[in-house]
């Protein structure tokens, strides 16, 4: 069972069938991902078939069924950063968070993914985390990066367990 956030969102779109993307959006905001349960009881509140809620869910690659990690890290794979070795970024990456791409940590501290093109090929190789934008990355700078989200990560958790 949910808590009740789902219910509040729901609550919103007054069960307008059409709003089914944006109950999904707004869903995966909330809770970061779209849970088996939330998609289940967005299909009875719309009254539609849950395998169309499914499919809608699935047809985006913006949405994610599985939990992620509270950071996302992506790597460049389009052919300037190619060219200029995304590869063995990638593979680095993967090495040091100990998982593959399109994983997520066991601690859901971190998920990785590759990206087509973002549309700064000047700055290849490229990798993001979060938000920042990582430009002409080097497995060096990798360790270094993953390193400091690390201890900021765990200054976090030592904060709000203070709290
Ligand atoms: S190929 Fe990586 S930013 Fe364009």
């Amino acid at each position: 069972m949910l808590d009740g956030r789902l219910e509040k969102i729901l609550s919103v779109f007054e069960g307008k069938k059409g709003a089914l993307i944006s109950i999904l959006q707004r869903v995966q905001e909330e809770y970061g991902y779209l849970p088996q349960e939330a998609l289940a009881e967005i299909a009875g509140y719309l009254k539609l078939p849950a395998s169309q809620v499914f499919s809608v869910a699935t047809f985006y690659a913006h949405f994610h069924l599985a939990r992620r990690g509270d950071h996302l890290v992506k790597v460049c794979q389009g052919t300037a950063c190619h060219v200029r070795g995304a590869r063995d970024i990638l593979e680095t990456a993967q090495y040091r968070l100990g998982i593959k791409t399109g994983q997520t940590t066991e601690d859901y501290k971190y998920s990785l993914e590759r990206v087509a093109c973002l549309g700064s090929c000047a700055l290849a190789p490229i990798m993001v985390v979060d938000d920042t934008v990582y430009p002409q990355v080097t497995m060096k700078k990798i360790i270094e990066i993953l390193n400091n989200n690390k201890d900021d990560a765990s200054k976090k958790d030592t904060e709000s367990k203070k709290s």
